[in-house]
């Protein structure tokens, strides 16, 4: 079966994206990296897109009059590279209601955090500073409003009361390298289906496990 192809947009390090390109480079991953975009010239993630041979390029927002330009001609590289989904992963520009009309349900992002909870930026401080007891993140469909929209995958991890927000981050970084992958991989089995503001995935497996934290002893 054709791969489904996915085209990252970044504008950082991207160590996501190298969760996405490793997952790739296993022949039976349904879906392969046909381009990678970054808004910001140098960003650490066009690097891991050469050195894996996939195409990249950048586009610069502050080389564009207005929003609308600068995404008129991120969706020119997309469709011309070919691009089925599209997928947001670090990248910190926000998307007008037009780009995602024009990727509606083929448009996904990663944040770090159990949405609805904690949505926008300094995630990792407003939780600690909250004393959540859990904190996770989420990969969903994009929707017009910031960090909103149907969720496909979530994982939670448990926040510890000494907790620093880097602790925070790395333990939610390592839980995101897990899920975008599956998030993808369940489009491109075609077993993620949306129904309103909900995702049905045909086939998943779930547990009933109670996660508790303080742990009882
Ligand atoms: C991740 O924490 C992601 O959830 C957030 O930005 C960070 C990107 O990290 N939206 P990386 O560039 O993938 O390493």
């Amino acid at each position: 079966m054709a791969r489904l192809r996915i085209a990252v947009l970044i504008s950082g390090r991207g160590s996501n994206l190298q969760s996405l390109i490793d997952a790739c480079a296993d022949a039976d991953f349904p879906a392969e990296i046909v381009l990678v975009i970054s808004n910001v010239p140098g960003a650490g993630g066009l690097a891991r897109a050469e050195a894996a041979g996939i195409p990249h390029v950048t586009i610069d927002h502050r080389d564009f009059d207005g929003r609308e330009a600068f995404e008129d001609a991120v969706h020119e590289a997309l469709r011309d590279g070919g691009a089925e989904l599209v997928c947001l992963v670090g990248f910190m520009r926000l998307v007008t209601d037009g780009f995602v009309d024009r990727w509606w349900d083929r448009l996904i992002n990663i944040h770090p955090s159990l949405l609805p909870a904690f949505r926008g930026l300094h995630v990792h401080e407003r939780v600690v500073e909250y004393g959540a007891r859990f904190s996770g993140c989420t990969v969903h469909f994009v929707r017009p409003a910031m960090d909103d929209g149907p969720i496909i995958v979530q994982a939670a991890v448990k926040v510890h009361p000494d907790d620093t927000p880097d602790d925070l981050a790395e333990r939610v970084l390592a839980e995101e390298h897990r899920i975008y992958p599956l998030a993808v991989r369940l489009i491109a089995e075609s077993r993620v289906r949306v129904s309103g503001n909900r995702v049905l995935i045909q086939g998943a497996a779930t547990s009933d496990a109670a996660l508790i934290n303080p742990d009882l002893g």
